[in-house]
């Protein structure tokens, strides 16, 4: 009897669990309007997922070519919710075999900056047609030309590009003006377009039908990669048949780990972005936070980030050539020793931790995040690097090639663009994959879920870190995304801050702990994230309102 009744009583609890274990509806936060509703559009087609994330990766290749494109690369996270299968599809650019270090070099073996983020020397291997082609097949429901279709429709009716666009044009018009395919297509008429300017591009088009039709190959073997390798030659670079030939994603096992009861799924390298996290919320599971005021908490978040940034510029490159203390960097064992170094009202200097500086990677990136009605989820960052990536349109293409060349370590101790000097373990060298702070990144908990990545370089992380630890403080995914951010990254020793992300009373007493503040005017990042509430069914998106297109959409 007591048996009996014990399972009616499971029986009652089961259409409950049922009911949670699929959102039955889907939510979607991109960068740009149109991209979110093109994932929208190929869901109502009967897609899942990893369909939308399809369509949504190519539309921002069309309306955000600033950002992401056929020409850069790109890291899709996928969980699937009918195995619970997570892995991260690797489309990161390769370097192709010609590379050579002291091509980046000026006559006085100095770092030549103009070679590695301008023309076709700056150029990796893309790596985002492949994912397109590799996530469909793997992962998808829908034929590839389905979920291209929206893009494809964008490219060839054209687009009013957003004021965002048109600044970056304007930042990148000198070198923009200096190949002919990219002032086609960016400079009409010589100049700078105006609002309203209507951006069509069929040979962007054209580029995406191939793919859709022939698949990897359409791009990556034919006449079409031996127009590529022709033009990036005229451009200055060096690319074979081979390399595009031999391009390939990777699927990697996401770095795992446990954060306050949650799970959290994110990017293994060539992204430095899952270590790092992990590292930096494994010093902050030691501590609770919430118990901290907001001064006290800011130096341990600082301090955490210092030494997380240390470790992923000494030790991090391509796990295809390069081994790495994987394990060691993110054990909740190495963290508590980090964690006992740090004082708790005093800032460590960083030269007090001898290290290396990662290159700071371009900001010019975009993330999306995805939860679709059966709870499949996707976090998808794509990037080509400096806006513009390369600045070069191969004639007859429609995208921009990306700069990720300069994503690498191009001179053992010689500071990058941003000033910053790299170690040997990111040294440029035939096929490998240049580091990358990319991160997206899932939390998965008993109740919630929460699905989030940004652009920004080498704030990418700890704007993923900030986001993660507002949403278990309570915040919403709009919240979340909008709060005003901070950032250290071991070298230079400062906490850089958004306009007012501190009060004058905070800025002075995080000074009287030695830490030094610099407050820039720029905003920072665009955020993107959804969350799911099992428990209540309730789906929530946000986009950040630093981007003028973002678009964060439930249905
Ligand atoms: N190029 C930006 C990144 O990979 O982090």
């Amino acid at each position: 009897m007591i048996r009996l009744r014990a399972l009616l009583f499971v029986a009652a609890l089961l259409p409950c669990s049922f009911a949670a274990a699929a959102p039955g509806k889907a939510a979607i936060a991109s960068a740009h309007k149109l991209a979110t509703e093109a994932g929208f559009d190929v869901l109502a087609a009967g897609g899942n997922a990893f369909d939308a994330a399809v369509a949504v990766s190519a539309a921002l290749s069309v309306v955000e070519p600033q950002s992401s494109g056929i020409g850069g690369g790109a890291f899709f996270l996928v969980h699937r919710a009918k195995d619970g299968k997570q892995v991260l599809v690797d489309a990161r650019e390769t370097a192709p075999a010609a590379t050579d270090a002291k091509a980046y070099l000026d006559a006085n073996g100095e770092l030549d900056r103009d070679k590695s983020v301008n023309g076709g020397l700056a150029a990796g291997i893309p790596g985002e047609p492949a994912a397109l082609v590799w996530v469909a097949q793997h992962y998808g429901r829908l034929p590839l030309k389905q979920s291209l279709a929206p893009a494809i429709r964008l490219a060839r009716d054209g687009f009013a590009p957003d004021a965002r666009s048109l600044m970056r044009i304007g930042q990148r018009k000198d070198v923009i003006a200096r190949d002919a395919g990219a002032s086609a297509l960016f400079l009409p008429g010589g100049e700078v377009p105006g609002a309203g300017w209507v951006l069509k591009n069929p040979d962007l088009a054209r580029t995406l039908e191939l793919i859709a039709e022939r698949g990897h190959k359409g791009f990556y073997e034919g006449e079409f990669a031996e127009k590529l390798v022709a033009g990036v030659k005229k451009a200055g670079g060096n690319w074979s048949r081979e390399d595009l030939a031999a391009y390939a994603v990777r699927e990697r096992e996401p770095i795992v780990f446990q954060y306050r009861g949650h799970k959290v799924v994110t990017a293994p390298p060539p992204s430095s972005g899952g270590i790092a996290l992990a590292e930096m919320l494994n010093i902050l599971q030691g501590y609770d936070l919430t118990r901290l005021d907001r001064v006290e908490r800011t130096h341990l978040v600082v301090e955490a980030m210092r030494r997380a940034y240390r470790d992923r510029a000494e030790y991090l490159g391509d796990p295809d050539f390069v081994k790495m203390p994987v394990a060691e960097l993110t054990s909740p064992l190495y963290a508590a020793g980090l964690r006992a170094s740090i004082h708790p009202k005093k800032a460590t200097p960083s030269d007090s931790l001898p290290g290396y500086m990662a290159p700071v990677q371009g900001t010019d990136t975009t993330h999306f995040s995805i939860i679709d009605a059966d709870g499949n989820l996707a976090a998808v960052t794509q990037t080509v690097n400096l806006p513009f990536g390369a600045a070069v349109v191969v004639p007859g293409t429609g995208f921009v090639l990306n700069n990720e060349m300069d994503d690498f370590a191009l001179k053992a101790g010689a500071p990058n663009a941003y000033g910053l000097v790299g170690a040997d373990a990111n040294a440029p060298r035939p096929g490998h994959r240049p580091l990358s702070s990319m991160t997206p990144t899932f939390v998965i908990g008993p109740e919630r879920t929460l699905v989030i990545g940004t652009p920004g370089g080498s704030r990418i992380i700890t704007m993923v870190l900030e986001g993660i630890l507002a949403w278990f403080d309570g915040d919403a995914p709009q919240q979340l995304v909008d709060n005003k951010r901070f950032h250290h990254q071991y070298l230079p020793d400062v906490i850089s801050t958004e306009k007012d992300a501190f009060t004058p009373a905070e800025r002075k007493a995080l000074q009287a702990m030695g830490h030094v503040l610099s407050e820039g005017e720029q905003p920072w990042g665009f955020m993107n994230a959804v969350d799911w509430n099992r428990k209540t069914g309730e789906l929530r998106g946000g986009s950040d309102s630093r981007g003028v297109s973002g678009t964060a959409l439930v249905r």
